[in-house]
C-alpha cells in the first residue's frame, strides 16, 4: 500500500469513527458492507417486514444518516426524532414522494434517491405487464391451472394485439423513454406525454409529444412513468378512462396514486377498457376494494425493480450516496442541492 493511500484509508478510518448509522430494512449484502465498511457503527432492522411508526421513530434517534425505503415516511417528525446530527436519508428507491423534502431541505438535510440502475428493468417490467395485460397471460395460467383447459377453442381467452398498435407513454423520462424504445420490434405508433419534448423520441421512433386526452382517446397501450406529485395524484380518474377505447390496456409502473385505483376497477368491471397490468397501488399494500376480484387485471406486488442484479446497483448506489453525504461531500444522486451549505468564501 502506497503511503499516500494508507494516508487515505486512515482518514477515511478517522472520519468514520463515531459515525452511527440506521437501515431501515434489510438490502442486498454489497450495499450494506459497503456501508459497514465506511461508518463506526451500523444498525439494521432486524426484522424482514417494515418497520411500524414507533419502530421508525426509535430506529433513527441520533442517528447520523439513515439509508431508509420508499415505505418509511419520511416527515419532521421523523427528522425530529433522528436530530440534529442527522445528515442524510439516503433512500432505496427512484422515487423520493415517501420523503418530505421540502422539509429535509429546510432543516440542510440531504435526501438522494437511485436513478438510472433501474430503469431498464422496470421498462422491461411495463412491457411484462403489458403484454400480460393484452394477451392475457395471469388469466389464461389460472384457467389451465385449474384444469379448465379442455383443448384449443377458437374463441378461448381472446386478446389484444401489440404489435402494429398504438403505444401511449405518460411521461418520456428515463423509464418511459426506455418503455418506448422497447416498441421497435413491434411496428407501434409511439404517442408520448410530457411537459418537455423527447427529441430521441421523435427521432429514433417517430414519437408524437401529444395532450394527455389525446393520447389517451388514440392509443390502444397507455404506460404511466410520471413521478407522484400534487400535479399528477389521479392523473388518471374516471374522466380520463371515459376517453380510453374500449380494447385499450392500461400499464402502472410508477406510482399507485397516480390512478384512481376506484375508477379504474369501475372501469374493468363494466368493460370501459380492456384490461389493467398494475405494479403499484393507491394505498400499498392494501387493493382498492373489488380489483382483486377481477379477471381482466395482472397484480404484481411492486416488484417492477426486483431484479438481482438491479436491487444490487440500488444498494451499492444508496450506500455510496449515504457515505459521501456522511463525509461531508455532494452526494452523486441528491434530490434537494439547495441543502447543501455554501463553501465558505477562501
Ligand atoms: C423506485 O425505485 O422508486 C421503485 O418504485 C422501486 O424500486
Amino acid at each position: 500500500m502506497s503511503a499516500e493511500h494508507a494516508s487515505e484509508q486512515a482518514e477515511v478510518a478517522r472520519r468514520a469513527m463515531g459515525l452511527d448509522v440506521f437501515v431501515t430494512r434489510r438490502i442486498p449484502q454489497p450495499g450494506l458492507d459497503r456501508v459497514r465498511a465506511g461508518v463506526a457503527r451500523m444498525e439494521v432492522n432486524p426484522h424482514d417486514r417494515v418497520l411500524t411508526r414507533p419502530e421508525l421513530l426509535a430506529g433513527v434517534r441520533g442517528r447520523d444518516g439513515v439509508l431508509s425505503l420508499l415505505t418509511d415516511r419520511i416527515d419532521a417528525e421523523v427528522m425530529d426524532a433522528a436530530g440534529p446530527r442527522c445528515r442524510v436519508f439516503a433512500n432505496y428507491a427512484v422515487g423520493f414522494n415517501n420523503v418530505d423534502v421540502a422539509e429535509a431541505t429546510r432543516r440542510g438535510v440531504l435526501v438522494t434517491h437511485t436513478p438510472g440502475v433501474l430503469t431498464e428493468t422496470t421498462a422491461d417490467m411495463a412491457w411484462a405487464l403489458l403484454f400480460a395485460a393484452a394477451r392475457r397471460i395471469a388469466e389464461g395460467d389460472r384457467y389451465t391451472r385449474a384444469g379448465r383447459f379442455e383443448g384449443w377453442g377458437p374463441m378461448l381467452l381472446l386478446g389484444q394485439d401489440v404489435s402494429g398498435k398504438t403505444l401511449a407513454i405518460v411521461g418520456a423520462g428515463r423509464i418511459g423513454a426506455a418503455v418506448a424504445q422497447r416498441s421497435r420490434g413491434f411496428s407501434m405508433r409511439v404517442l408520448y406525454v410530457d411537459v418537455r419534448a423527447n427529441e430521441a423520441l421523435e427521432r429514433d421512433l417517430g414519437a408524437r409529444r401529444v395532450a394527455l386526452d389525446e393520447a389517451l382517446r388514440e392509443a390502444d397501450l397507455v404506460s404511466l412513468h410520471v413521478s407522484l406529485e400534487d400535479s399528477t395524484r389521479h392523473l388518471i380518474g374516471a374522466r380520463e378512462l371515459a376517453l380510453m377505447k374500449s380494447t385499450a390496456v392500461l400499464v402502472n409502473t410508477s406510482r399507485g396514486p397516480v390512478v384512481d385505483e376506484a375508477a379504474l376497477v369501475e372501469a374493468l368491471r363494466s368493460g370501459r377498457i380492456a384490461g389493467a397490468g398494475l405494479d403499484v397501488y393507491e394505498d400499498e399494500p392494501r387493493l382498492a376494494p373489488g380489483l382483486a376480484a377481477l379477471e381482466n387485471v395482472v397484480l404484481c406486488p411492486h416488484t417492477a425493480s426486483a431484479t438481482t442484479e438491479t436491487r444490487t446497483l440500488m444498494a451499492i448506489m444508496a450506500a455510496d450516496n449515504l457515505l459521501s453525504a456522511l463525509r461531508g461531500g455532494r452526494p452523486p444522486n441528491l434530490v434537494n442541492p439547495e441543502a447543501v451549505p455554501p463553501r465558505p468564501h477562501a
